[in-house]
């Protein structure tokens, strides 16, 4: 035990001086989670006066458009950061339309909410197809040549989200988060802003985003499920190696990203943690998933755990992992929480 005698060590130190008193442990605090960081998913539909419940996800509803405006005022009052809005439309199709089209339930949900928002206030699209398409996956389907596989075309739906998003952007968006996970997407949609006068929109990227079972009840929520097959051809491999997440990142950020995000956020922290440390001084979001708030949710519903103190621990371990911003349908309790 000869290293107990070193002067640095015990009985000269002792850890436990840091934790007997609350004020020095708050003192003593880095990692501090704030409503301003977080931003909250929101569903959006079309009709009157709709508030529908999403089973799967208790506390969230599909809203229409009356219905989400009231609640977006609410939100911001709560003095979360945003929204990142999901449309569920009237009418799907092949290739989407409703989200390139002006009166589509997105540009429609961003107008509203951009009515009754203050300038603080940030309203985020989530841009991608597979709420949009019949087949539900995230772009224009075509064979893939040499096979009979009907595959997500990269670049046709490169072209389709550049239409998106101009679309969002002058509908008066303030920042565009593309999920698709298409080869090139991010230079795609730069340039056609920058073309079109909205150099100054900046865009989060989902940079590594995993085909995740995660992600199971958001596609109740936002009846997004693909209707054959799965999304295995476009979002990551759980297994694949970290690097290629850096790689995914880097690319990104040379396309023009502003900010990139890892998703899902708890199974992921430590490609949280690599991109971090590998591109210090990049926004970080990281994407608390469906999957992760409806686990919390039952066992809390059931009384197993305390929901109040698992969310505070597992959004702060995200955040410790590195993420400055995390997406999360815990925004509003969070708030409340801290108030
Ligand atoms: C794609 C998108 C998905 C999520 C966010 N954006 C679904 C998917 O990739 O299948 C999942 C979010 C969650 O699970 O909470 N538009």
């Amino acid at each position: 035990m000869t290293h107990i005698n070193q002067p640095t060590g015990f009985p000269t130190t002792r850890l436990r001086r840091l934790r007997y008193h609350s004020g020095v442990r708050r003192l003593v605090q880095e990692t501090i989670v704030r409503p301003e960081k977080l931003i909250l998913p929101l569903f959006v539909r079309t009709g009157q006066g709709q508030r529908i419940p999403i089973p799967s996800m208790p506390g969230n509803d599909q809203l229409s458009i009356d219905e989400f405006v009231k609640e977006v005022k609410e939100i911001e009052s709560l003095g979360i950061g945003g929204v990142i809005l999901f449309g569920i439309p009237e009418k799907k199709d092949a290739i989407g339309s409703d989200v390139m089209s002006e009166n589509g339930i997105i540009a429609e949900a961003i107008k509203a909410a951009k009515d009754v928002v203050g300038k603080d206030f940030l309203v985020i699209s989530d841009v991608c197809f597979c709420e949009y398409t019949d087949h539900g996956h995230c772009g224009v389907l075509r064979e893939r040549k040499g096979t009979s596989m009907l595959d997500v075309d990269n670049d046709e739906t490169l072209r389709n989200l550049v239409i998106q998003t101009l679309i969002q952007a002058r509908a008066g968006v303030d920042m565009v988060a593309p999920s698709g996970m298409m080869d090139g997407m991010i230079a795609a949609i730069r340039q056609g802003f920058d073309e079109n006068g909205f150099e100054h929109l900046p865009i989060m990227s989902y940079s590594a985003k995993y085909a995740s079972s995660f992600y199971g009840p958001f596609r109740d929520a936002a009846e997004s499920a693909p209707q054959f097959g799965d999304r295995r051809s476009y979002q990551m491999d759980p297994a694949s190696s970290a690097e290629q997440a850096l790689r995914e990142v880097e690319l990104d950020i040379a396309e023009g990203a502003d900010m990139v995000m890892v998703k899902p956020a708890l199974a992921y922290l430590d490609i949280i943690r690599m991109v971090h440390e590998r591109f210090p001084g990049v926004p970080l979001a990281a994407y608390n998933v469906s999957g992760e708030f409806s686990m919390v949710k039952a066992a809390a519903l059931q009384g197993w755990i305390d929901e109040k103190r698992i969310v505070l621990e597992s959004l702060t371990s995200i955040t410790r992992a590195g993420a400055s911003i995390i997406l999360t349908y815990w925004a509003k309790d969070v708030a409340k929480w801290l108030q």
